[in-house]
């Protein structure tokens, strides 16, 4: 167990490479796993989560290497699990791995960590249920997938998400890929379509547009296997958030982010901190593996409150817990509005994040769906933080540190390691004042 302590007054200066994008290396590995050939991925994500797919993976009996930060790996035909597939902590893995997983027809368990037993599944059991999944019924892992007949097709239809997640859309759109028909997928606002494009490039056709229920996206199941992939994964634009962040609430500080991914289905925070009156400069660069990306450059400004709801929930829904960092420090009323899911997250990162906030010095209240901030330019204490299980929260309580009246110390910070293992390395490269030692507790 370790603990990481921040103390706060150092400004960040400098560059920074960032690791490859989460979302897009998940897909990466388990989409090459589908495919026939060898695919080679560069600037792959090697963290907690995605040793977590690619575990899963070789217990399907694929073969991959990584080899610095690129990923080789081999599509096969795979072969039903010894034993329960071990997702770990990690939703992206259980849920696009079970549609994977129906697609390909073979028995298997879907579990995970006690962590991601409390997170609900019903969202993806019951529609592949309703496309002939023979899946057990439940809202909980560890989820039980039967075999299905290889000339046994899925059907296609219309499916429709009662809240935008990309989890879902995903799972869903895999298990589409034995479907003797066209499927649908509807969510009440666009989610990011890593997926999608993914797909494309691997040669299935899909189309996608807005209609008066919600965003849709339709794929044609192929006929044959899905090409290889050749590509270079942009930078995650939600660690990019935790550097984006420190850099405007921390006095005297300018970052330079380059490579950043910018999906717009990634975006959401960029726009609400433009709107707080960040100054932050963003040079786009064209595409790399068939994802926009830029450079980006941060330096510390005052900020103003904000209103967040809608779609623009679903843009940064992996953003809110360092958004309400930026929102406590700036000065005036922060209201984010229809963001539930956030209560289904690692942690319920609402409670947390009051509670970080709170724990700071600051003014924040929960509501059900959303919270409340009344900045006053700062957080004026400091604190011991448990980040209860969450890479994210662990990481925004770190950034508040950086800027606060006093150090905070967060613990069991080893969580970071599940989606941004170089986070402390980064931090103190970039002249942050923090240190580590072990949890007394443990
Ligand atoms: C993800 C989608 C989001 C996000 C998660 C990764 C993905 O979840 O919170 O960290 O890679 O598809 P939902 O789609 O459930 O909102």
């Amino acid at each position: 167990m370790n603990r990481l302590i921040v103390q706060p007054g150092a400004a960040l200066r400098g560059e920074i490479d960032l690791p490859g994008d989460k979302s897009i290396s998940h897909r990466a590995a388990l989409l090459a796993a589908l495919a026939h050939g060898e695919s080679r991925v560069d600037n792959f994500l090697d963290s907690g989560v995605t040793r977590a797919m690619l575990n899963c993976l070789s217990a399907l009996g694929v073969d991959w290497q990584i080899q610095g930060n690129r990923l080789t790996l081999r599509g096969a035909a795979w072969q039903t699990p010894a034993g329960a597939l071990d997702c770990g902590n990690s939703a992206t893995t259980l849920r696009l791995l079970a549609g994977a997983l129906a697609a390909v027809g073979i028995a298997a368990v879907l579990d995970g960590s006690e962590g991601l037993r409390r997170r609900p599944m019903g969202r993806i059991v019951q529609p592949l249920r309703q496309i002939g999944v023979p899946i057990h019924d439940g809202d909980r892992a560890p989820l039980m997938i039967s075999p299905r007949p290889a000339e046994k097709r899925l059907s296609g239809g219309r499916l429709r998400l009662d809240v935008a997640s990309a989890q879902v859309k995903s799972c869903l759109l895999l298990a589409g890929l034995a479907a003797g028909s066209p499927l649908t997928v509807i969510e009440p606002h666009r989610s990011r379509d890593h997926t999608e494009r993914m797909l494309a490039a691997m040669g299935v056709h899909l189309s996608s547009g807005q209609n008066q229920d919600g965003w849709q996206v339709t794929l044609l199941p192929p006929d044959g296997a899905l090409h290889p992939l050749d590509l270079r994964i942009p930078g995650d634009f939600s660690a990019a958030a935790f550097w984006i962040v420190a850099a405007l609430i921390t006095p005297g500080s300018r970052l330079a982010l380059r490579g950043v991914g910018l999906n717009p289905g990634r975006t959401g925070l960029l726009a609400a901190l433009l709107q707080m009156g960040a100054r932050i400069q963003v040079q786009p660069r064209g595409e790399q593996g068939g994802e926009p990306l830029g450079d980006l450059w941060v330096e510390h400004s005052p900020l103003r409150g904000i209103e967040i709801g809608g779609e623009q929930v679903t843009a940064m829904i992996d953003e809110f817990p360092v958004f309400g960092v930026a929102a406590a420090f700036a000065r005036g009323v922060s209201v984010v509005r229809g963001a539930a899911e956030l209560r289904y997250k690692e942690t319920d990162r609402i409670a947390a994040l009051c509670r970080l906030v709170t724990a700071l010095g600051g003014q924040a209240e929960a509501q059900p769906d959303g919270f409340t901030l009344r900045g006053c330019g700062g957080l004026p204490g400091g604190a011991v933080f448990d980040p209860a299980g969450d890479h994210r929260m662990a990481m925004a309580a770190a950034v508040a540190g950086l800027a606060a009246g006093q150090p905070v110390t967060v613990e069991q910070a080893q969580i970071i390691g599940e989606s941004y293992p170089g986070f402390v390395q980064a931090l103190a490269s970039l002249g942050g004042d923090c240190r580590q030692e072990a949890d007394p507790a443990a």
